[in-house]
């Protein structure tokens, strides 16, 4: 059997999976089963940071799994502690709970709230999140929940209640959920990823800084897909002047090993006491130097190489043909284009490069680290594909 025949046969159906198996990747190069050869603008949903079996986060990786693969959380390890230090040291946030995916990133912001409520207001006072239209939080029942989108909303009810949602694109929305409901706090994606790549409005994110400041509510930022870089910073709430008290990020932080990481700032530090959450692998010392060879990386010559390569991504494709608008930061970026997004990735794949879609739009997560040739010769052909309609 092919390998399509036996994962059809054997894995759940929960993906419309493309048909393609990718069997070895190099950087931002790829090659299916059949030695076809890709650019990969997609790198795997924004969790290759640099790209396929990037070389010095291979040694980081093997070099911990030869020395000591897995302790639990019973005892202390360091690339745990020495990755918790250097994320807040390079956010000022103050402690870290560490999980495995950006789901269970969630599920602890979401605890971390609820905690420093009930503390606060007594328990069941003031449990309400607020979460915005379009969001996409994750795939576990209160993430689902949190998920401002009602296709996801039916179907494996009962969900957990106290999640309440606020239109960003509609003026004093925010306020009004906010004044009517028992809340405690706002969670929001700096960029809607899954919802269609959408940049949060400016007057939105006055009336957020407002809002969480005069009731007191608490300021969640998801960064599981904006973080790590992705937008051109290290985190993309810096870029929108909020501050926010914490910030769930995985994806790209341990650059194709599963990490989730719940940074807490300093209302929330403290809140969690033995006993009120945890997780099996999170902070695994693999998972966590992999992390810290990431994350080390990701400096101020990164960055700028970022927002050149978004620079010239922008440059191409603005008013190119087939082009109806682009929205995004970063490399996080969506484009609307005249053709279904589905038919220019299937053109985009048959000229060897793999692009995503969000919604109605084509999307880009290339490696931060692309090189210029690759990306040049990525975006001809994407562009190819988007006049052909
Ligand atoms: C903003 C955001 N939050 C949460 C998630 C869920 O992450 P995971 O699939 O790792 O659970 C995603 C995944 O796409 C996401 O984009």
């Amino acid at each position: 059997m092919t390998i399509k025949q036996i994962d059809d046969t054997y894995v759940a159906h929960t993906y419309a999976r493309t048909d393609l198996a990718l069997v070895r990747g190099r950087g931002a190069e790829a090659w299916d089963d059949k030695g076809k050869r890709y650019i990969d603008l997609g790198a795997g949903i924004a969790v290759s940071t640099f790209g396929y079996s990037d070389e010095a986060w291979v040694k980081a990786v093997a070099e911990q799994a030869a020395t000591l693969s897995h302790t639990s959380n019973l005892y202390y390890s360091e690339p745990c502690a020495r990755l918790a230090e250097m994320l807040c040291q390079r956010t000022g946030m103050r402690r870290v709970f560490f999980s495995n995916s950006g789901a269970e990133a969630n599920e602890c912001i979401i605890k971390a709230a609820r905690l420093y409520a009930s503390r606060k207001y007594g328990d069941g006072a003031r449990p309400g999140i607020i979460t915005l239209t379009s969001s996409f939080h994750g795939r576990t029942l209160a993430t689902l929940s949190a998920t401002g989108q009602d296709a996801f909303h039916h179907d494996f009810t009962p969900f957990p209640g106290g999640f309440y949602y606020a239109d960003p694109t509609v003026p004093g929305d925010l306020t009004r959920v906010a004044s009517e409901n028992p809340v405690c706090a706002v969670l929001v994606e700096p960029v809607q990823g899954e919802g269609g790549v959408r940049v949060l409005p400016e007057a939105f994110l006055r009336e957020l800084r407002e809002v969480t400041e005069k009731l007191d509510l608490l300021l969640l930022v998801d960064e599981v897909q904006t973080g790590n870089g992705r937008t051109g910073s290290l985190y993309a709430y810096t870029q929108l002047g909020l501050s926010p008290d914490a910030v769930s990020t995985a994806k790209g932080l341990a650059g194709g090993l599963p990490l989730g990481a719940t940074m807490l700032g300093e209302r929330l530090a403290d809140v969690f006491t033995p006993g009120t959450h945890g997780s099996t692998f999170g902070g695994n010392p693999i998972a966590a130097a992999g992390a810290l060879s990431i994350l080390s990386r990701i400096d101020e010559e990164l960055l700028s190489g970022v927002r050149e390569r978004s620079a010239y991504i922008l440059s191409e494709l603005s008013g190119a043909k087939g082009v109806r608008s682009i929205s995004g930061m970063g490399l996080m970026l969506g484009i609307e284009s005249e053709r279904p997004a589905a038919e220019v990735l299937a053109a985009c794949r048959e000229k060897g490069v793999i692009v995503l879609t969000a919604k109605t739009k084509v999307r880009l997560l290339p490696p931060l680290s692309i090189p210029m040739p690759l990306l040049r010769e990525a975006i001809a052909a994407l562009k190819e594909a988007l006049a052909d309609f």
